[in-house]
């Protein structure tokens, strides 16, 4: 199995679905470790009980050093035997150098059909935008934010009267099973 670390800064729901999932026996991933910038990340205390190594590294102490707090857990990665990089709700930009370590290596999840909608608040971009429809993608992390190889996606309808709340839900629901998916699909192929 390929030995994977997930990054998260928040709740985790796709993390527990990667988790989840991963307890099929034929599953290609071993998630080893869960990075958090976000020491109070509540998807912290969820991987700790499953008994997955959790690391909180926090950007706070690094000031503008970018580059330094992604050392220090790159550094981490790298003890620990890390092979595949998932990020799941990791809201921080990655420096150039981070990405170029795992170049091929690491996927993100973002929520909007790219390359629609980079960045923050694609749910309500969307909406106001008279889009039919939302969703979500899986793309190999390049330097440029949200920006690489669209790997899959993902489509709900947005409805009339919807709001962002209510068209994130009907999208996360989507990713949860998409990124699983997805992750099984590569690391089987490897
Ligand atoms: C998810 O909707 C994910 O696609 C999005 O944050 C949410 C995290 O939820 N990611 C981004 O916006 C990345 N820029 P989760 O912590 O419950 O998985």
């Amino acid at each position: 199995k390929t030995k994977t670390a997930i990054f998260i800064s928040g709740r985790g729901s796709n993390m527990v679905a990667l988790v989840e999932a991963s307890k099929a026996a034929d599953f290609p991933a071993d998630f080893a470790l869960v990075v958090s910038n976000d020491p109070t990340a509540a998807g912290l205390e969820w991987a700790a009980s499953q008994g997955i190594d959790t690391l909180a590294v926090d950007h706070k102490t690094y000031g503008k050093d970018r580059e330094a707090h992604e050392r220090a857990i790159d550094a981490e990665l790298r003890a620990r035997g890390i092979e595949f990089i998932c990020l799941a709700g990791y809201m921080r930009i990655l420096t150039p150098w981070l990405v170029e370590q795992w170049s091929g290596k690491m996927i993100n999840i973002h929520p909007s059909l790219l390359p629609k909608y980079k960045g923050l608040h694609t749910h309500e971009r969307a909406i106001e935008a008279g889009d039919a429809e939302g969703g979500c993608s899986i793309h190999w992390v390049s330097p440029g934010v949200d920006d690489g190889d669209v790997i899959a996606q993902a489509r709900v309808p947005i409805l009339d009267g919807d709001t962002p709340d209510a068209l994130a839900a009907r999208v996360l629901k989507e990713e949860h099973k998409l990124y699983a998916a997805t992750v099984r699909q590569i690391l089987t192929k490897k």
